[in-house]
């Protein structure tokens, strides 16, 4: 039994992490859940949106399958999610996004997986105004060689372990020539240890609008924390939203698995939720511990389920009927 710290989270979390977790220990996955709060719920319950004893039990297990976690707007707490990103060094933030056969998009023949180096960058929080009257604001771009090497090392490393071709690089070198010129400088590096491997470098202007016109070209994707957080939303809305897009947060010692989009107070305790994009996140997990047969199958008969278009959300049929636990039983039956 691998043991994995489960967090519900926040809104649609606790309802379609239920779901994910039926579905995975109906796979007959061998994985003992350690429940753990994080996130409002927490704050609210305990005054602390991400209690020791959570981090306890990461530090233990180093493995957690995490719902959505609701960040107060403008005031309140710190993100957990960027407070676990630091507090782990969890600096691969990894997005599969593919398309899927039944799922109404402008195309069908898309399979990239973007490598965001998830702690620094635009987003290393240094920043200030620059005078007193605060006329002037200031944001630091921050890159580290070791940094960047070890996200490209990455990326390289995933594309020979699963047979891909190429690796894109993504900068804006020809104007942040430092920041964006040393991650290319350092990309281009470690790329040239893979000889068997394709290695392309793309403008990120011109790389948003590639991935508009010809997206098919693209294999893996490395780049820096802003860059890579606009581009997967880009990739996700290529393949028809948030409702398909799981992500993880991998560092060397601690491995987080979730689904890209958030808590959706909108429709949290109405039974609307698609449960997928966190069971895909659930599947990168059984993968990242070995379980390759077990992933395939959920995945298998989900996208078997999204081609048939009758047991799914209606974010994917507005005609369908079903909602979350409807959804979860489909899978669930397939699978027992
Ligand atoms: N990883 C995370 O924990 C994470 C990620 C993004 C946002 N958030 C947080 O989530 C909260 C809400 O954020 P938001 O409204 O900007 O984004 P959101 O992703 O929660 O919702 C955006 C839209 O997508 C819909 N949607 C999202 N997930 C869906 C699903 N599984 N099935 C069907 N429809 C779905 C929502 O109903 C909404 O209309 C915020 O507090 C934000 O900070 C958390």
């Amino acid at each position: 039994m691998t043991r994995v710290v489960y967090i519900p989270g926040d809104g649609i979390g606790p309802s379609i992490m239920q779901a994910a977790r039926s579905i995975i220990d109906a796979s007959g996955a061998e994985i003992e859940w350690v429940e753990a709060s994080a996130g409002l719920g927490a704050f609210e319950a305990t005054g602390n949106p991400l209690p020791e004893q959570t981090l306890e039990l990461l530090r233990e297990t180093r493995l957690a399958f995490k719902g959505p976690l609701t960040t107060p707007v403008g005031t309140g707490f710190r993100s957990v999610n960027v407070a676990l990103r630091t507090e782990f060094d969890l600096y691969i933030n990894l997005r599969p996004v593919h398309s899927f056969e039944g799922v109404r998009s402008r195309y069908s023949d898309i399979d990239m997986v973007i490598f965001r180096e998830n702690t620094e960058g635009l987003y290393s929080g240094v920043e200030r105004y620059a005078d007193a009257e605060k006329t002037i604001a200031e944001s630091v771009a921050i890159i580290r060689r070791p940094h960047a090497e070890r996200i490209a090392r990455a990326a390289y490393e995933y594309a020979v372990r699963h047979n891909r071709r190429k690796v894109t690089i993504v900068h804006k070198a020809n104007i942040l020539k430092f920041t964006s010129g040393m991650f290319l400088e350092v990309c281009r590096e470690v790329g040239a240890r893979y000889p068997q491997i394709e290695t392309d470098d793309k403008i990120v202007d011109n790389m948003a609008m590639q991935m508009v016109m010809r997206p098919e070209q693209f294999d893996v994707i490395v780049t820096t924390n802003l860059f890579g957080d606009i581009l997967s939303d880009l990739a996700c809305g290529l393949v028809g939203g948030l409702g398909l897009a799981p992500g993880a947060n991998i560092g060397d010692q601690v491995a987080i698995f979730e689904a890209v989009h958030g808590s959706a107070p909108d429709i949290a305790g109405k039974n609307l939720a698609n449960p997928a994009a966190v069971l895909l996140g659930g599947t990168m997990l059984l993968r990242h511990i070995g379980d390759d047969a077990r992933a395939q199958r959920i995945e298998d008969a989900l996208a078997d389920l999204i081609r048939e278009g009758k047991y799914v959300t209606r974010d994917l049929n507005p005609d369908s009927g079903v909602g979350t636990t409807e959804m979860r039983d489909a899978l669930v039956a397939r699978l027992t």
